[in-house]
């Protein structure tokens, strides 16, 4: 069954890759517009590169997110064809009154129309197919699927490290995510092998493990001092590097690591061509993130792109100011907790830094288990007259019946906002007069889908 929704979203992929040949035969430079997040730099790279390999031109401008604002600039643009990467779904209509053709090339779930009656554009979202768009494919798998038939194997290493970038990576992958790491792996360009899946080895363990949130290790994430503790009561010296550990030193700390998070060893995936701070995927994913935080797409996408010497020595600089905004934004939440409601939980911040990576800090708060996972965490951002919200949840809660992209999407509506996303993870902005009423109605709405 999952094999043929697979067969239909690679069916519609290939009519879109028709229609962007068409327009590659006829010299037309393509309009790319894509997200500024890691999933998105990662889309825009993989559609980026096809384009180039293929000897086209395109113009590509990365936006937060898609809006009426965004939609009025681009009708007034003249390009014959406009590509979408994660985003463009809750848009169809609009989008099909462009004056160019369009390819979306979406997984965000939406309650606009599927386009099936848009003659000017091709809509590839997983959701059209019954497939899971929030773990199953990201926006660069599903980015990757439209050039798929011009032979682009050499671009899966960077559909996953989109996958990796929205988290969709649980203990391994799956749905179509799993289809393209086998072609990858068939191919040589992605290499799987198992590993301790801390930050560095090359720095001090107490940092290099207080700088691993991908897995998390509750106690010690993010607490350069707690990291300290923990290997002094290990007997293991807290400023030595994972590299010079004896043999048994590194067995006898990954055994200790793994009874707090088994996570924390696991399957790596790397592409052996790469230069090595792109080698593994995970690495790849959280510095074009970092860039997205930073708000430097340019560099997330020019490494994507290929430029292998400032941009990665930027890239790696910004990782390291997100891995301390992060360390710092822990340890405000440890302090000021959240503001409970019966059914979700809220925490409000009008900090600059903080601002910047709320949504992280809601599930690594969650992770870390300093918030209490059975309740939502939505995060709020005071922007002047707006409140930017972020909204993350576990795959438990979603089980129960969760769904923050619906609760979002409909209580920002109610208050003349707009938000969605996934179940387990969503957004909205809604108008700061409206705040107290979209906290009560979130929490209704949410009351009424876990009962
Ligand atoms: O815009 P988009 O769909 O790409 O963003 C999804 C967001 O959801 C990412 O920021 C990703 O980190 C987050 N996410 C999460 N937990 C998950 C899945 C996604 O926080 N389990
Ligand atoms: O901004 P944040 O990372 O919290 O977004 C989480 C998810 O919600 C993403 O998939 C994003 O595309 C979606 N979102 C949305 N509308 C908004 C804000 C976020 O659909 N206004």
């Amino acid at each position: 069954m999952t094999h043929k929704k697979q067969h239909y979203l690679l069916n519609r992929a290939e009519e879109a890759c028709m229609l962007l040949k068409e327009h590659l035969d006829q010299d037309h430079v393509v309009r790319v517009i894509s997200h500024n997040d890691a999933d998105g730099i990662s889309a825009a790279g993989v559609i980026c590169n096809a384009i180039s390999q293929e000897g086209g031109k395109f113009h590509v401008t990365m936006v937060p997110r898609l809006n009426e604002e965004t939609l009025d600039r681009l009708s007034q643009e003249k390009y014959e064809l406009f590509f979408f990467c994660d985003m463009g779904s809750g848009y169809v209509e609009r989008i099909g009154r462009l004056k160019g053709q369009a390819i979306i090339a979406d997984h965000h779930q939406t309650m606009d129309s599927t386009g099936d009656d848009e003659e000017t554009l091709v809509h590839v979202n997983p959701h059209l197919f019954g497939l899971d768009g929030t773990r199953d494919v990201s926006a660069s798998g599903v980015t990757y699927l439209t050039v798929k038939p011009l032979n682009k194997v050499n671009l899966t290493g960077l559909a996953l490290v989109g996958a990796f970038g929205d988290m969709q990576y649980a203990d391994g992958f799956s749905g179509v995510n799993q289809t393209i790491l086998t072609e990858a792996t068939e191919a040589g360009v992605v290499e799987e092998h198992e590993d301790l899946k801390i930050s560095s080895k090359d720095e001090p363990l107490y940092k290099a493990l207080a700088h691993t949130f991908q897995p998390a290790i509750p106690g010690i994430s993010g607490n350069p001092e707690k990291s300290q503790t923990f290997l002094e009561k290990i007997g293991i010296s807290y400023g030595i590097k994972f590299t010079d550990l004896a043999n048994e030193e590194k067995d006898f700390l990954t055994e200790h690591l793994t009874r707090i998070n088994p996570k924390i060893f696991g399957s790596i995936y790397s592409m052996p061509q790469e230069t090595p701070a792109l080698r593994n995927l995970e690495d790849y994913a959280l510095i074009l993130d970092a860039c997205g935080k930073n708000k430097n797409y340019a560099v997330g996408l020019s490494i994507c792109l290929g430029e292998r010497k400032s941009a990665i020595t930027e890239g790696v600089e910004f990782l390291s100011k997100y891995r301390e905004s992060l360390i710092r934004g822990i340890r405000w939440i440890s302090r000021e907790g959240s503001q409970e409601m019966d059914y979700v939980q809220y925490l409000y911040t009008e900090d600059k830094e903080n601002k910047k990576i709320m949504g992280t800090l809601a599930s690594l708060g969650i992770e870390l288990e300093i918030l209490n996972s059975q309740k939502p965490v939505i995060t709020l951002s005071r922007m002047h007259n707006l409140v930017k919200i972020s909204g993350r949840t576990t795959l438990e809660m979603t089980q129960k019946g969760v769904n923050l992209g619906f609760a979002l999407e409909q209580a920002s509506k109610s208050f003349n906002g707009a938000g969605g996303g996934h179940n387990i993870a969503a957004g909205a902005v809604v108008p700061y007069k409206e705040l107290e009423n979209f906290k009560n109605l979130v929490n209704d709405i949410v009351s009424t889908q876990v009962s």
